[in-house]
């Protein structure tokens, strides 16, 4: 057990380590936060011999909701103070002046998708996204787009009712999260990416159908942009088996284009494993770093960096390709019974806690 070689270990020198946690998996199962999460934020918090803090974040391809709303909730949760400089999300990324996308579409129509109701709409608006659509303000606008969902009071409550869809192109579809209701979030991507440009509406009012036609024989006009912000098609929630995840809509949108269309929409991928995702981690971790005094001590930076998580495919592989270290946990979508992982990490680990102290102890 490495917790118990490395307590009452030399209480002077501190090992030089940095952490990135992913979540769902490895810190939580859903509405379940593992205790040993707990334990190990607080230790790593300066409850230590070495009376050090350490410096880590916490790297989820989770999202939905604001990243203040998210670290006040994981604060509560993990009884240890989360802020935004540690936190990281798949959107937080849309919101970051290192990629083009907040210049780009700042001030052109683009739709957001993903979560509950209005949510995804007010981070765009908080990342500086000024002009938001979402599949609920197309269906308010005319019921027939999607005739199996009837829109609820409630999802009335919250859509715009003052864009002309008929009249205004959307330059960019952008997944924050994961859909809720993937078929009409489908039906509504696919108008929009196959019908519409960056110039041309995409939809078309009952009174004038002839207008709308197919871009794709208008080669002339700019192809709307599609963003996904997480790849993963499976993550660890609550429920003792994987459940899909983002990348199963974005497998479930690209195989109706592929059937119509005979070739998958062109689309930008975020998240882990990506490397702008990592990139961006990696920026906020040596922040991190330089703000704890004692940890100056961290040279070669990528070597000091180790990745918990529980999924091979974002987690281990991004991390891996970062140039950092990688620890796999068994609480999460990876299950050893399963056979070696897709992706091999620095370490394996039963859980977060077992994983830290294998990192410290490699590094003393
Ligand atoms: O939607 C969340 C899921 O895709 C995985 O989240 O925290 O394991 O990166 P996480
Ligand atoms: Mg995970």
């Amino acid at each position: 057990c490495f917790a118990t070689a490395v307590r009452g270990s030399d209480p002077v020198k501190a090992p030089t380590v940095a952490f990135a946690f992913d979540i769902d998996g490895v810190l939580t199962q859903g509405s379940n936060t593992l205790p040993q999460a707990k334990r190990v934020l607080r230790m790593l918090s300066g409850e230590n011999e070495w009376n050090q803090k350490f410096p880590y974040i916490l790297m989820t391809n989770g999202g939905g909701k604001s990243e203040a709303q998210r670290c006040k909730e994981l604060s509560e949760r993990l009884e240890t103070k989360i802020d935004k400089s540690m936190f990281m999300q798949s959107h937080t990324i849309m919101g970051s002046p290192v990629l083009p996308y907040l210049d780009q579409y700042a001030d052109k129509p683009i739709m957001v998708l993903g979560g509950i109701g209005d949510a995804c709409r007010q981070i765009a608006h908080d990342y500086g996204y000024r002009n938001v659509v979402t599949p609920i303000d197309v269906l308010a606008w005319n019921k027939n787009i999607w005739p199996f969902h009837q829109i609820t009071s409630e999802e009335k409550k919250v859509a715009r009712t003052d864009f002309d869809f008929a009249n205004t192109p959307i330059h960019a579809i952008a997944v924050f999260h994961d859909p809720r209701n993937w078929a009409l979030d489908v039906q509504v991507c696919l108008d929009i990416v196959t019908r519409g440009s960056k110039s041309r509406p995409a939809f078309v009012s009952d009174e004038n159908p002839s207008l709308s036609t197919l871009r794709a024989k208008i080669e002339s006009e700019e192809p709307v942009e599609l963003i996904f912000c997480n790849p993963d098609l499976i993550w660890r929630g609550a429920y003792a088996k994987p459940r899909l995840g983002q990348g199963g809509f974005r497998e479930a949108f690209q195989g109706v284009h592929q059937a119509l269309h005979s070739r998958r929409y062109p689309a930008k991928q975020l998240g882990k494993p990506t490397a702008e995702t990592y990139m961006h981690a990696e920026d906020m971790i040596m922040r991190q770093i330089r703000g704890i005094s004692g940890n100056s001590g961290i040279t070669d930076h990528k070597q000091s960096i180790y990745m918990i998580g529980d999924n091979p495919e974002s987690d281990i592989a991004g991390a891996n390709a970062a140039g950092w270290n990688s620890i796999l946990v068994h609480t999460g979508v990876y299950s050893p019974s399963e056979g070696p992982p897709s992706h091999i990490p620095t370490l394996e680990a039963p859980d977060v806690e077992e994983a830290v102290y294998a990192a410290i102890s490699r590094t003393r």
